[in-house]
């Protein structure tokens, strides 16, 4: 009965509170809900860099030229060639950092070739024409043969008209430590007392950018030189001995591992300290992608991975699964990292988190590795911000894989055609937790069943995160289930409620995304709330995503 009262998410008005809330006393609470959620407003973790709602950016595919770069010759609209209704929706969603230019191809690329008149420019053979599966009849164009069109001065005004800090990957494998710092003059060092200060002024960006966060190469154990630990920690050292400032606090990035590579982090930390070199490190990279849905059948990267929009229950779950490895993985690298670097004065970069599933799905044959998003995207974005919220004082920065037509995007872009996926409107949600402190919030509830291989297998059920900013406490909650909605009671200790709004995304089919043709049929619905008591009860519907946003006497 009182289930009925908060049934379909919303939660019930002040009058049916009132009588749900009567009837709540007179039943037994484990009759009520399934599941119980506090929140502990007095046990802070840390803030919520805003910097963990990072992107990321790589010449591959569709990302840059028909994603981000469309000319400034172009018929679609653009801000000095930017795709304008991609930069617009950016803003929107404050995007704390974004990653350029790779991924593999970082350690590929020179930055000379991206700067100057724009026609004089050289191209290059892309790291990614060999390297990847490629749509079938992909043409040849700039996503094989890099143009480099789009450079260091275009990316940075990126950042500046979407309000995001620069986080640029040097080359490593294929470049020395004097092209890092020259490129590192290029971009900051003051007007007209250099020669990049005044190549980049020739680039129309007379005053420096101040880029702060810069990448020591990216995956330096595989594509970026297939180094041993020891081998990198020594490159990793050459390259941070000795980089200009210009009173910046320079963040710089390790290269870290390859999701569970204990040893990569272990042995990296250990010869980086043997140097005392420990300091010349800002934060640790980690790169976890969810993709193997094959329920244990295999381990091979191209067999294990299942199709983006067409999924039976099993890869759902499979995939969530995988994505909530993100936990463990971050307290199992933190604990390593403390063995060494006993103060944990470096943090943990997730630079590259997401879903990548089997090519077929992307709007157009020259986005590799192009993939549609659907409301199983949007839940994985969820459980996973949540996640680093939950570890806010070890994760100082993230990046989503990657912003446009590439694995887990937000935006699918092709000519003229634009739409946001679900996973842009769980960035959307989401944002009102940057800068907010993480408070420690217990989440019990069902695990989730489901078949796995011919076995029963679960899953968590309910995962979430909570952020105080003054008296508004933000809720935010994945139900992975798909067929359970989860009445729980969700008790705020310390304080009392004044009003509760909230936003929910949740979809009738699992395999809902937004195309070109509807871009609009996977979006966030405002709840209808009203004032409610503490505890309060709450229907999380099944495969959804929801805020609820409390605001505290
Ligand atoms: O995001 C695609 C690729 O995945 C990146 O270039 C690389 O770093 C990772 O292996």
């Amino acid at each position: 009965m009182i289930g009925a009262a908060v049934a379909g998410g919303v939660l019930v008005s002040s009058k049916q509170a009132s009588v749900a809330s009567r009837l709540f006393t007179l039943a037994t609470r484990t009759a009520v809900a399934d599941s119980r959620i506090e929140i502990l407003t007095a046990e802070p973790i840390g803030t919520i860099a805003p910097e963990i709602y990072g992107h990321f950016v790589e010449h591959l595919g569709g990302v840059v030229y028909d994603g981000i770069w469309v000319g400034e010759n172009s018929k679609i609209p653009n801000l000095g060639g930017l795709r304008k209704s991609l930069v617009d929706a950016m803003k929107k969603i404050k995007p704390g950092l974004v990653r350029w230019p790779g991924g593999c191809f970082a350690d590929s690329y020179d930055w000379r070739d991206g700067i100057g008149p724009r026609a004089r420019r050289p191209r290059h053979t892309n790291f990614w024409r060999d390297a990847g599966e490629w749509p079938k009849d992909t043409p040849d164009g700039p996503w094989k043969y890099e143009t480099n069109q789009f450079g260091t001065a275009d990316f940075l005004r990126f950042c500046k008209l979407v309000g995001g800090e620069p986080y640029i990957a040097a080359n490593l494998r294929s470049l020395s430590a004097r092209d890092f710092y020259q490129w590192v003059e290029y971009c900051n060092s003051p007007a007209g007392t250099t020669s990049p200060a005044d190549a980049r002024a020739a680039d129309g960006e007379r005053e420096p950018f101040k880029v702060r966060y810069w990448g020591i190469g990216n995956e330096s154990w595989g594509c970026g030189g297939n180094f041993t630990p020891e081998e990198y920690a020594a490159e990793y050292r050459r390259f941070t001995a000795w980089v200009p400032n210009y009173g910046i606090k320079l963040a710089f990035v390790g290269s870290g591992p390859n999701g569970g590579d204990l040893d990569w982090t272990r042995r990296f930390f250990t010869r980086l300290n043997e140097r005392r070199a420990l300091g010349a490190m800002w934060g640790w990279a980690l790169h976890h992608y969810s993709w193997n849905v094959s329920g244990g059948r295999t381990t091979d990267w191209r067999q294990g991975k299942g199709d983006a929009v067409n999924y039976q229950n099993e890869e759902w779950y499979e995939l969530l699964s995988q994505a909530d490895l993100m936990d463990s993985l971050i307290t199992n690298h933190w604990n390593v990292m403390g063995e060494i670097d006993r103060t944990h004065r470096v943090k943990l970069v997730v630079d590259e988190w997401g879903a990548w599933y089997k090519p077929g799905s992307e709007v157009n044959n020259t986005h590799l590795l192009g993939q549609q998003s659907t409301i199983r995207d949007a839940v994985l974005a969820g459980l996973t911000l949540d996640t680093f919220h939950r570890h806010a004082e070890k994760v100082g920065a993230a990046n989503i894989a990657q912003l446009v037509n590439c694995l887990q995007s937000l935006f699918i872009a092709h000519e003229d055609k634009f739409a946001l996926t679900p996973t842009y409107h769980v960035f959307d949600m989401y944002s009102a937790h940057q800068n907010a402190t993480a408070v420690r919030t217990i989440v019990s509830s069902p695990p989730s069943s489901y078949t796995r291989n011919g076995q029963s297998a679960t899953m968590r059920g309910l995962n979430g995160s909570a952020s105080l900013q003054g008296r508004f406490l933000t809720l935010t909650i994945t139900n992975a289930d798909l067929k359970n909605a989860r009445e729980t009671e969700i008790s705020i200790r310390g304080a009392t409620i004044k009003s509760v709004m909230g936003v929910n995304l949740k979809a009738t089919d699992i395999h809902a995304h937004n195309t070109f043709a509807d871009p609009h049929r996977v979006e966030p619905k405002d709840l209808n709330v009203a004032q409610v008591r503490n505890p309060l009860l709450y229907s999380f519907p099944p495969a959804s995503v929801t805020r609820l946003d409390i605001e505290l006497e």
